[in-house]
């Protein structure tokens, strides 16, 4: 019996969470990590030996590193967030399909880039949000397509952590570009615009703030070089109708900014607010509906999953490498998202409601 074909799989950009890419990798006996792309010397080596990929070809530029190895079969980018799109632009342009981390991108200009690059592409690009196979993010999602809201016209959601300013990259404009925003508030995002099926975003009214993370007192050394955002705020206008009300936040006096709430004209849905900011579902969820005339709360309890969420977000990339596509999480899908952040930023420099503008 011949030996199946391994997956043939690069990296670019080894820092933090690429360990949890190579390590999923490290546990899919069709897949060999050929070659790694990082800019600090010597790191990318060191992870590839703590997951025992042996022959691994390193590169500190990884336009070096598509140009050369011409067997790939795809490539994770787990750079930071101001090298997400050019990165994937030329992944695009060689034809090599891209496992994108979140956030898409800083801005919507940059990923309406990125995905006119891969319209030209034979290749796609799938966008690492491991909340997309959580079964609790998909109940919420089965409630909503299943008609028990009824028509869906306000959502509140958001959410953050008391104290949970992150450090390293993801604090300075040159390498995070948004900050709470991008790192936390796009799960929020996504949960409910997944769910709602990708409304287009029409206006947003936008606030940001960053007084724990420049304050010492709350983030020590780190406060002299954080000039991101660590709360945000927005009151976006989406196609249909729809009202969303949304809040995030690394640092607060508060334990949440509100649980996410899904108002319809047939029920509302609650979701604890708890882990709403890495897109997980913190506990049961409350259905509030009329039956017969009479109102009930239904309580819908946590599904609890033995398999790991990221291990399904690799296998789900390498599953659509072998088929040719589609994209389990789509950038046409994330586009929406992209726009809503950048319509916070813009409308927050401006100080009054911007328009959500599109290229095409
Ligand atoms: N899905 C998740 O759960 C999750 C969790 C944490 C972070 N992330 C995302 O992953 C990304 C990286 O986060 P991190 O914590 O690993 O950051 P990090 O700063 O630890 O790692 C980024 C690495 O990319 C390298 N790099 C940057 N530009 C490069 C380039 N052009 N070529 C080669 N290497 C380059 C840096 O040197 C660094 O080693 C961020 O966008 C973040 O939002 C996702």
């Amino acid at each position: 019996m011949t030996e199946k074909k391994k997956f043939k799989i690069g990296v670019i950009g080894v820092g933090g969470i690429a360990h949890c890419h190579i390590e999923c990798y490290s546990r899919c006996p069709d897949v060999e990590i050929i070659a790694a792309a990082e800019l600090v010397p010597g790191r990318a080596e060191e992870v590839m030996e703590t997951y025992g990929f042996k022959g691994v070809h390193f590169y500190q530029d990884y336009k070096e590193m598509i140009d050369k190895e011409t067997e790939l079969d795809g490539v994770s980018i787990c750079t930071y967030n101001t090298q997400h799109a050019e990165p994937a632009i030329y992944c695009m342009e060689h034809d090599v399909p891209v496992l994108l981390e979140k956030p898409f991108s800083v801005t919507l200009e940059e990923a309406e880039e990125v995905c006119r690059a891969e319209a030209k592409s034979k290749a796609f690009i799938s966008l690492g949000f491991q909340p997309r196979f959580d079964p609790n993010m998909q109940m919420i999602k089965k409630i909503v397509e299943s008609g028990t809201l009824g028509k869906i016209y306000y959502i509140q959601t958001g959410g953050g952590r008391r104290r949970g300013i992150p450090g390293k990259t993801f604090i300075e404009k040159s390498t995070g570009g948004i900050g709470a925003i991008g790192d936390i508030g796009c799960y929020s995002l996504d949960m409910i615009m997944n769910a709602l099926g990708h409304p287009k975003p029409l206006t947003v009214t936008g606030y940001t703030s960053d007084y724990f993370g420049t304050n010492p007192k709350y983030n020590g050394k780190d406060a002299e070089r954080f000039n991101v955002d660590d709360f945000a705020a927005g009151f976006i206008r989406l196609e249909g109708d729809i009202i969303l009300d949304f809040r995030i936040s690394w640092a607060m006096h508060a334990d949440t900014p509100g649980d996410t709430i899904i108002f319809g004209t047939e029920g509302a849905l609650r979701i604890p607010s708890t882990q709403c900011w890495n897109g997980s579902v913190g506990g049961a969820m409350t259905l509030y509906h009329d039956i017969a005339g009479v109102q009930f709360d239904t309580k819908i309890p946590l599904i609890e999953s033995k398999e790991y969420l990221w291990d399904k977000k690799i296998r789900s990339f390498l599953n659509a490498i072998e088929k040719g596509g589609p994209s389990p999480v789509p950038t046409s899908q994330i586009l929406y998202n992209q726009a809503i952040i950048d319509g916070i930023v813009k409308s927050a420099e401006c100080g009054h409601e911007v328009e959500v503008k599109f290229a095409d």
